[in-house]
């Protein structure tokens, strides 16, 4: 009896042995279908890539052999034939089936690896899930030993639920490099984003070269650097020289759209008017309806719109084009057809939004405009001014789009929108049969703070990961061929450098990439989030930054019928325990742990607290002080 039993145990212990254990996938966004098998992938020490020599594969190629050669240290080469390839990257059909222009098939075998797609862009993407299969130290920049370099066994099939799959880059607030471009590019494509939305002017800056208008780029493209919280900057004094900033040549442009088209991104250039044109009308004051334009100074960041009464604002300088003046159109005429030539991408963004109307209310020259076109007020003034530069910009060839204050006083015959006040412009464009992108600040705003804002730089609203998953392209009772699919807009104004830029866009950026790419009844938070931490753990390698709000509990104070200030702590991630004083010392896991509301006790001045996952500390330790969340109480 007791030999059986022994003998049962033993089998039993070789059977679990014997279970294949199953590696963790976590690609990001999630693909269509995953078939996971047993035994790996492991990488030789020599890895021959078989590929075509297409010139539109030189990016995939190379992407491959960069990534399989300097972390791993092997020695990777590249043929049109190798019978016993490593990689083989495949263009055409696999079946019957189509995976259209970006799916790909990925079939890791133990022996070798073979991407299939109809289209170059598709094996790009079948390379960045490739890549997300294999140890995380596979994102080192230099050369890292005793890494078992191996991938699961498995069969992806995947293709993008919708074709627009954007981010949007503000550089004009504050300028980036071209190189820094390039490496938002680099960054952006890992997850599969297709659309890079560049914001080339606004108050602050002018950044592309118009040949023949040499003042948008000698004056509107400089500022005075400041620092501190942009939009309470001190007005520049006399003495601050306009010395910050900078713009793109043509040829830099040029460089660009190659740079980013090899790694199959279309840029969808922005050129926002007729508001948020300071720049411009600081080049050229008679693009104003306002005599003293002549006296003003590109904005580096001080007050410049009134909001206290809602929209449209009232601005406290005239950054607007005047609707009424024909050197406008002109102008426009001279910067779309050189915008059109440098883009190749189908359409160009012309803003639309946030357009101050008070000081054309104050222009005879307005006036008269709408007593020959019969216009009833300042939306049909700028509706006028949309339908004008809607034929400019189709005269060039290109489509034309603007954010959803296109629609007030009229949309142009053929405007597509791109809906950013909430889904609900996009739902009426999409209804009048306009094609429409979804960007709504209340899932996509990447300029939003992602956790509470004693934590984070200060800006208009915050947006945290859990609801920037929540993101739906598609509302209901709208026909979803009219959704062309969705962007995540990061605007620059508390955006200094490349860094911040990062934490900004990630990991809310994965969030929307799965939105954009992934099936939707595929999306589940939780399994979401174990893919997240995988990929910040990707990113400590590649030294790349993110925001680890995530993990900072949220605060919401209320005040017992005792007068006693009362504090519940809520989380995102179900998995952490909360661990807080209030004696102003430094919590850790051996401090009380969060289980219920607190009481502060009568005398306190200060919480603090630190997240913990699995043991380990994974949040920040926040002090917040008790006047803060007693000022809080009652409010939104
Ligand atoms: C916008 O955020 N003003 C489009």
């Amino acid at each position: 009896m007791k030999k059986t039993a022994t003998l049962i145990g033993i089998f039993i212990c070789l059977l679990t042995y014997a279970q294949p254990i199953k590696k963790h996938i976590a690609i990001i966004p999630e693909p269509v279908s995953i078939k996971q098998g047993s035994g790996t992938f492991i990488l030789p020490s020599s890895v021959m890539i078989e590929a075509g020599s297409q010139p539109a594969l030189k990016q995939v190629i190379a992407v491959l052999k960069d990534r399989f050669s300097v972390a791993t240290g092997r020695n990777v080469l590249v043929s049109t034939t190798a019978p016993n390839a490593t990689i083989r990257l495949v263009l055409g059909k696999r079946k019957e089936d189509t995976i259209g222009e970006e799916g790909y098939h990925l079939l890791v075998n133990a022996k070798n690896i073979v991407i299939t797609a109809e289209k170059p862009a598709g094996l790009f993407y079948g390379v960045q899930s490739l890549l997300q299969l294999f140890p995380k130290e596979i994102e080192s920049k230099s050369l890292i030993k005793n890494v078992k370099w191996e991938a699961p066994v498995v069969e992806i099939t995947d293709v993008p639920r919708f074709g627009w799959r954007g981010l949007m880059f503000d550089v004009s607030r504050h300028f980036f490099t071209k190189a820094e471009v390039k490496q938002f590019i680099d960054d952006m494509v890992r997850y599969k984003y297709n659309l890079l939305h560049l914001h080339l002017t606004d108050d602050e800056g002018w950044r592309i070269e118009i040949k023949g208008l040499p003042k948008l780029t000698e004056v509107g493209a400089w500022n005075v650097k400041k620092t501190g919280y942009f939009g309470t900057f001190s007005a520049p004094t006399p003495e601050e020289p306009n010395n910050y900033g900078g713009f793109y040549t043509q040829e830099d442009i040029k460089e660009l759209v190659k740079y980013a088209k090899d790694r199959f991104v279309n840029i969808l250039p922005e050129i926002d008017v007729p508001g948020h044109s300071l720049a411009a009308v600081v080049s050229y004051p008679e693009l104003s309806c306002t005599p003293e334009a002549n006296t003003y100074r590109v904005r580096s960041g001080e007050e410049i719109m009134d909001w206290s009464k809602g929209a449209p604002p009232i601005a406290l300088v005239d950054n607007t084009l005047c609707p009424a003046n024909e050197k406008v159109y002109e102008f426009l005429d001279k910067v779309m057809t050189q915008v059109a030539e440098l883009f190749p991408f189908e359409y160009i963004h012309v803003g639309g939004d946030e357009c101050p109307k008070n000081y054309w209310e104050k222009t005879e020259a307005i006036k008269q405009l709408m007593q020959r076109e019969g216009l009833k007020n300042m939306e049909e003034v700028q509706s006028y001014f949309e339908k004008r530069l809607e034929k400019i910009v189709e005269s060039k060839g290109k489509k034309f789009m603007g954010w959803d204050e296109i629609l007030e006083g009229g949309l142009a015959p053929s405007a597509a929108v791109m809906s950013w006040r909430g889904m609900e412009g996009g739902i009426e464009a999409a209804k009048m049969k306009h094609d429409v992108v979804m960007s709504p600040t209340t899932f996509a705003y990447l300029d939003y703070m992602q956790s509470d804002p004693i934590m984070e730089p200060h800006i208009y609203a915050s947006l945290r990961l859990n609801k920037a998953y929540t993101f739906e392209p598609v509302p209901d009772g709208v026909e979803a061929k009219y959704i062309k699919g969705g962007q995540a807009n990061l605007w620059t104004e508390q955006v200094y450098n490349m860094r911040h830029q990062q934490y900004m866009t990630w990991p809310r950026g994965f969030a929307i990439a799965e939105a954009l790419w992934s099936p939707k009844e595929k999306r589940n938070w939780n399994h979401f989030f174990a893919r997240v931490e995988k990929h910040f753990e990707r990113f400590d390698v590649a030294e790349m930054k993110y925001a680890p709000s995530v993990y900072d509990p949220i605060f919401t104070p209320s005040i017992t019928a005792g007068n006693q200030l009362k504090i519940e702590l809520g989380k995102e991630v179900e998995a952490l325990t909360i661990h807080y004083s209030f004696d102003n010392s430094f919590p850790d896991k051996f401090y009380p742990t969060y289980t219920e509301p607190l009481i502060a006790p009568k005398d306190a001045v200060m919480l603090k607290v630190i997240t913990y996952k699995d043991n380990k500390p994974v949040g920040r330790m926040i002090a917040m002080p008790l006047t803060e969340l007693r000022s809080r109480v009652g409010k939104k």
